[in-house]
Order: C-alpha cells, then sequence, then structure tokens
C-alpha cells in the first residue's frame, strides 16, 4: 500500500516533500513508509533526500498529565472552599503530586499556603500546562518559552524525527517489476526469457566466510620448528609410537630401575599390554652389565637388574626414548654423523595445574659425531635458540641420568623483564652409547623442550588448559594468527 502510494503519487506529481507528512494523510505508518523509500531507492526507482526535524514528546511523567491534569490543577480541585490541613492534602494526592503541586500553584499564586491550613486563593483555574502537553501530544508546535518550561519540569524531551523527501528516480515506474535472478529452463521453454528483467549482479558483495578447517597453534608453531630443524639440517625421527618399554625409555638411557621417575606416581604403566615382547637380546646384556658394574671408565650403578623391569610398558615419558632407539640401529651400521630431531607427544602423571598437563608435546634434537665437545652443544643451541627469537641465552649446570654434562638452557624474555628456562640439553654418556656399539670417538649432544611452553608464550595464553584439552575454546581454534618464527 505505502509503494503503491509513493509510486502512483510520483506519476502525476514532481515530489513528495515531506515523507510524515504524506504518510500521515493517508494513514500509514511512517516507519513503513521509511522502508518502502529505502527499498525503491536501492533499486533506484525514487531519488531520496534525508530531512530532519527536532521535535518535543512527552515524557512518562508529562503523559500521565494529559489525563490527570497537571499536579497545580489536581491540588486546586482537591482544596474544598475552607481550606485543608497539609497532611490530608498530601493523603489525597500522594507526596509526588503534593510536592509538585505547591510548589507550582504557590508560584501562579493559586493557593495560600499557611501553617496549619492550604486554601485557595482563586476559584477557577485554567490548566494551561495539561493544554500545552495535549497540543504536543498531537504534534502542534508551541511557543519557545513554554517549550523552556516544560522541558525544565522534565514533561518533554527532544527528539529528532528523520524523513525522506522523494522524487522519481533513474528506473521510476508506476509499478514495481519483478526482477529475476535465475534464468530457468521454464524461462525459455515459454519465450518469457525476452520480457523478463535480470537483478543486476553486485560484484562488490561479500561472499560467504569460508568454514575451512583450522591449525591449532600448537601444530602452527610445530610446523615452523620443523622448518627451522630442516634449514638446519636435521632429519625427523619416527615418533609414531607412544606406547614403549621401559627398556627403551629408561633402561637404555641409563636410568637406573629404582629412579623415582619410574614409579607409577609419574609414569603411566599399561595393564594390557603390560610388557614388551621383543628387545635386542644382546644388547640387553650390556645394557644390564653397564648398569650392574659399570664399564667404560664407568662403575656402574651396583644394584640387581631386572629384565621383568625394564620390559614393563608404559606412555613414553620422553622423546629422548626415540633418539635413544634411534642411536642404537645407527649403531648397527659403520658409522655416518647424523642430526635428528623429533617433535611428538608425552605422557606424564603429573597433577594439572595452569602450566602442567598429563600430556604434552616435546622437541628434542640431537647431533651425532666425531669429536664433539661442550662447545658445539653451546653453539647449536645458540643457532636453534636464535632461530625461534631468543637471541640471549644462559647456561646452568643441571643433573640428566643419560647426560654429562648436563645445562638447563634460560632465555632472556624481553616482555617479561627475567630469564626464563626454556630447555634442558646435554652430552650424552659413554654408559649409553657404548653398550648400543658406538664407536668410542663417537658423542652425541643432545637438548629438548617443550612445544606449549613457547607456543603460550607466543599466542599470549597463560593457562595451558586454553590451549590443550577438553576446555579449550574453538574460537580461539578458528581464529588465532598464523605463526612466523625468524628462520634464516
Ligand atoms: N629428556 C629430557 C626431558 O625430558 C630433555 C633432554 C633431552 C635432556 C636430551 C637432555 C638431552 O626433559
Amino acid at each position: 500500500m505505502a509503494e503503491e502510494a509513493v509510486l502512483s503519487y510520483l506519476e502525476n506529481n514532481d515530489e513528495i516533500r515531506d515523507s510524515g507528512e504524506f504518510a500521515s494523510e493517508r494513514g500509514i505508518d511512517h516507519n513503513e513508509m521509511v522502508n518502502i523509500i529505502k527499498s525503491l531507492h536501492g533499486f533506484r526507482y525514487v531519488d531520496a533526500e534525508d530531512i530532519k526535524r527536532e521535535t518535543w514528546v512527552l515524557t512518562d511523567e508529562g503523559n500521565t498529565y494529559t489525563t490527570l491534569g497537571s499536579p497545580e490543577a489536581q491540588l486546586i480541585f482537591a482544596i474544598p472552599p475552607e481550606g485543608i490541613s497539609r497532611e490530608e492534602l498530601q493523603k489525597k494526592l500522594g507526596p509526588s503530586v503534593f510536592k509538585i503541586g505547591c510548589a507550582q500553584a504557590a508560584k501562579n499564586k493559586w493557593v495560600e499556603i499557611g501553617k496549619q491550613l492550604i486554601s485557595k486563593k482563586v476559584q477557577h483555574v485554567e490548566d494551561i500546562v495539561k493544554d500545552l502537553l495535549l497540543q504536543i501530544q498531537q504534534g502542534q508546535g508551541i511557543g519557545p518559552d513554554d517549550i523552556k518550561a516544560l522541558k525544565a519540569r522534565k514533561l518533554i524531551v527532544p527528539q529528532t524525527w528523520k524523513g525522506y523527501s522523494v522524487k522519481k528516480g533513474p528506473n521510476y515506474a508506476p509499478k514495481r517489476k519483478k526482477v529475476v535472478t535465475d534464468l530457468t529452463r521454464d524461462n525459455f521453454q515459454s519465450g518469457e526469457w525476452r520480457e523478463i528483467e535480470f537483478k543486476e549482479y553486485n560484484y562488490s558483495a561479500k561472499g560467504q566466510p569460508l568454514e575451512g578447517g583450522s591449525l591449532h597453534p600448537l601444530l602452527k608453531v610445530r610446523c615452523q620448528i620443523k622448518q627451522i630443524f630442516h634449514c638446519m639440517g636435521f632429519e625427523e625421527m619416527p615418533t609414531n609410537n607412544y606406547v614403549e618399554s621401559s627398556f627403551w625409555n629408561f633402561d637404555s638411557l641409563f636410568q637406573p630401575q629404582q629412579h623415582p621417575a619410574r614409579d607409577s606416581h609419574d609414569t603411566f604403566f599399561l595393564e594390557a599390554p603390560s610388557t614388551t615382547k621383543k628387545l635386542p637380546e644382546d644388547y640387553v646384556q650390556r645394557v644390564k652389565q653397564v648398569h650392574e658394574f659399570g664399564g667404560y671408565e664407568s662403575r656402574g650403578y651396583t644394584y640387581d637388574w631386572k629384565r621383568e623391569e625394564a620390559n614393563k610398558n608404559l606412555l613414553r615419558t620422553h622423546t629422548t626414548a626415540v633418539s635413544s632407539r634411534m642411536l642404537y640401529q645407527l649403531a648397527q651400521k659403520p658409522f655416518v654423523p647424523k642430526k635428528y630431531f623429533s617433535i611428538d607427544r608425552v605422557f606424564r602423571n603429573e597433577a594439572v595445574d595452569r602450566t602442567h598437563l598429563a600430556e604434552f608435546h616435546q622437541i628434542e634434537g640431537l647431533v651425532c659425531d666425531r669429536g664433539l665437545t661442550l662447545c658445539d652443544l653451546i653453539g647449536v643451541l645458540h643457532d636453534f635458540f636464535s632461530r625461534l627469537g631468543m637471541t640471549k641465552l644462559k647456561f646452568k649446570p643441571a643433573y640428566n641420568p643419560y647426560t654429562e654434562p648436563s645445562m638447563e638452557i634460560f632465555s632472556y624474555h624481553e616482555g617479561f623483564k627475567k630469564w626464563v628456562e626454556v630447555g634442558n640439553s646435554g652430552m650424552f654418556r659413554p654408559e649409553m652409547l657404548r653398550p648400543m656399539g658406538l664407536p668410542e670417538d663417537v658423542q652425541v649432544i643432545a637438548w629438548g623442550l617443550s612445544l606449549e611452553r613457547p607456543t603460550m608464550i607466543m599466542y599470549g595464553i597463560d593457562n595451558i588448559r586454553d590451549l590443550f584439552g577438553h576446555k579449550v575454546d574453538l574460537g580461539l581454534i578458528k581464529k588465532n594468527s598464523i605463526c612466523r618464527l625468524g628462520i634464516e
């Protein structure tokens, strides 16, 4: 109806000067009119120009006075000819009407307010305030002084009215043509295609957002760290076994069987299958020998090494188990120097808190060559960590059963303004390497760190449970930024 009104009016007239007046003359809701004008304007049937007007509308209080009368008029009507006590009048009118009514009526000199009695000074009053409010309600204008007074009493507030003036547009037609978006077989068969008008393409419309898969921040950082290792000439080790035997996870690493880490408080042991089936027997004998009696200038641990303990299956507690397997394999062939890395999941029976989970990822690198020294380790650590953006490093002596010397790695964090521990490292002991069969002059330098730690720092996440596990916000996975580490 509104559309028809606009289009047919414009057929014989140049302009709709004011959409508000136009709508009210025809009993059309102005909001509906505005929507129709916007739509016709979009298809360029009409040209529309904004018009704005400041109008006044009644507040809730103003509205009530249009029916009940202003408080001062209510007050006058409530006072009997002989006057009335304050208390009684207040009871009749209620506290707010009484208070405002008294003030206004006194100002108008309508009443005498004595100590005991309130009495009328006039017999008849005209409720001008109510009349003014009614005029505003009906959309009539009132004088500026009256506006000021009503506004001061908070009975009216300004409101900006928005409407349009409307003229014919370039596509004007007295009736809107239906535009078609798709050309169909029926259109061809019926010959309609000759007449139908097609909707124009909107080349600047945005497409549907793509719902593709998104990589988890850990995967993004892992990918970058892999690239760093590849740039440094390291090969990736096969890490596709979460289940490992105690032998490869601990014994081959010269970790004694009574070591606290081998307790079920720290390590998840498997119930089924609870033991490993196959181990390289002659190597197992050499490992037993070195634990019990030493060798290679070592005294060993001098205890009774038990095969059952070595057979126990567990969820690997570190990726060094993988390194151990790789080095053993390397030792079975004529020696060639190697640089290996791995990044994969490990498991520890830990109490879960802000920074610890029972499973996390380790990054591990190792270099195996003749004549390596601690200086080579320090050098390769500087190279590796500077590619991660950590250029200031410090080392602190540490202890691992399988490395000697061992060093914790600290990096100065410019944001936190302090040294933070970023990894652990060392030179694998002869007690580990010689039983494997590696030549005597071959040394292995190695280091390990968690993948979660740098990822949390990089993505500003301070609770590991926000990064990994069932509480992770999927929105974070979809929206997290790409990761770029300085690859050189
Ligand atoms: N395996 C050690 C850990 O779990 C890391 C490490 C790897 C230390 C290699 C020294 C050499 O923390």
